[in-house]
């Protein structure tokens, strides 16, 4: 792409396209219940300079048109919750799970998670990014705009900082933004308890908030992670550091974590494949995100989470993709909306909303992600039809254009550029 006149993102506008996702209203921090479904798919135009959107409608003069007739212009997606950067793959395990070994059998055997530690620990930092980098070229030919990272497969002091500082390199080697998360309690390291290794994690606090890259504290609570004393910790490390928390909860067992997240604070609770019923109303009450991740649920033939009572009570309903080496090896959004719209029953502008502007939200970069308003950035994706048929289609790659800042940065085919003229 040339640049602009001035220097910058050159002009683009995107024209006649059959649908444009776009918000009940501008502004909105997120979408609750009826204001996901309340979100319109009408025909229309998005024109932007300078890497933001200018105009609703087409701009005669761009320096960059695109036809987008026949196609959905939807913001650009948020995954919110991946697991990037990570060494190596567990193929094997895979299997094993296929064959009916649960997970934390295969986790309490020294596979899973600790596992993922070991790959960690013996790959080289230019081997960890190169993998990475590969894995977020393809989510951004599937949509992915802007994407967070955790470490987690640290599992010691210095294997966690390592894995912080690779999560902040990595954003020079991707197009996308990204954010980073310290998921610094997900399996207890060896040779501590659980409660050792969160006092290592009150240690750490002061070197993680240095880093400056980090954003959020994470934590796994389960019957083979962490406890609730420990997540009530963790809240209290992350408001004395003014950092969010996000949690991994109720996602193999029911262990009402949902109540003490929010006491703690939380930012989000992911998972709750398992969320007692009763948790629910609370849950939709408070400002923090429902995070469900249905390729988590599906390939490890986990309960499936209430997604539709989520939604009905109100609650901040989001989708991702929980891209890790375990339990979710899924990196596209298109195949999660696809496996979640089934699932759990959703229609297309609830899933599109829990796939952009409430994951946004999440990441707390809604008052500039997520949607498409005058004065966002505009990183934008036109699909090969209608947003309708990323559910349809499941498993097909939808995404024909990506626009990132305003440039066009990804086009998939001949077909694709035959839409881009200047
Ligand atoms: O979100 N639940 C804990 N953490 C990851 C799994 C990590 C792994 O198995 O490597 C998850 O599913
Ligand atoms: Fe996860």
């Amino acid at each position: 792409m040339s640049s602009g006149r001035d220097g910058g993102a050159p002009s683009v506008s995107i024209t006649g396209a059959a649908q444009v996702l776009r918000p009940p209203r501008d502004h909105m921090q997120h979408l609750r219940g009826d204001e996901l479904g309340a979100q319109t798919l009408e025909p229309g135009a998005v024109a932007a300079r300078d890497g933001r959107i200018t105009a609703l409608e087409a701009d005669p003069i761009a320096e960059v048109t695109i036809d987008a007739s026949g196609c959905a212009v939807l913001p650009g997606f948020v995954d919110c919750h991946t697991h990037l950067p990570f060494a190596g793959w567990r193929w094997g395990e895979y299997e094993q799970k296929l064959t009916g070994v649960p997970y934390e059998e295969i986790a309490r055997g020294g596979g899973g998670i600790k596992s993922s530690a070991r790959a960690l620990r013996d790959a080289s930092d230019d081997e960890v990014l190169d993998q990475a980098s590969g894995l977020a070229e393809e989510m951004f030919a599937a949509g992915t705009t802007t994407f967070e990272c955790k470490s987690g497969y640290g599992l010691s002091r210095d294997g966690e900082m390592r894995a912080l500082v690779l999560a902040r390199e990595l954003e020079i080697y991707v197009p996308q933004t990204t954010t980073s998360t310290a998921l610094l309690a997900h399996a207890v390291p060896e040779g501590y308890t659980a409660d050792s290794w969160m006092a290592v994690v009150e240690e750490m606090m002061p070197e993680v908030v240095a880093a400056g890259s980090v954003t959020a504290l994470d934590i796994f609570v389960e019957s083979i992670g962490f406890g609730l004393t420990h997540l009530e910790l963790m809240g209290e490390l992350a408001a004395a550091s003014g950092l969010a928390l996000r949690t991994h909860v109720e996602q193999l067992t029911c262990m009402r974590s949902v109540p003490v997240a929010l006491a703690a604070g939380a930012r989000s609770v992911d998972h709750l494949s398992m969320i007692h019923p009763d948790d629910i109303a609370p849950l939709a009450e408070a400002a923090c995100a429902a995070v469900l991740l249905p390729g988590a649920e599906f390939l490890g033939a986990e309960h499936r989470a209430p997604a539709r009572a989520i939604i009905d009570a109100g609650a901040i309903f989001v989708l991702a993709t929980d891209a890790n080496p375990g339990t979710s090896p899924v990196f596209s959004m298109p195949v999660v909306i696809g496996l979640a719209s089934r699932l759990y029953g959703l229609g297309v502008r609830e899933a599109l909303g829990a796939a952009t502007l409430n994951a946004a939200w999440t990441l707390d970069l809604q008052h500039d992600r997520g949607s498409i308003e005058v004065g966002k950035r505009a990183d934008l994706v036109v699909l090969d039809g209608p947003a309708e048929s990323i559910a349809y289609r499941f498993g097909h790659n939808p995404v024909a254009i990506v626009v990132l800042g305003g440039e066009v940065a990804y086009v998939r085919d001949d077909a694709a550029a035959e839409r881009i003229s200047g």
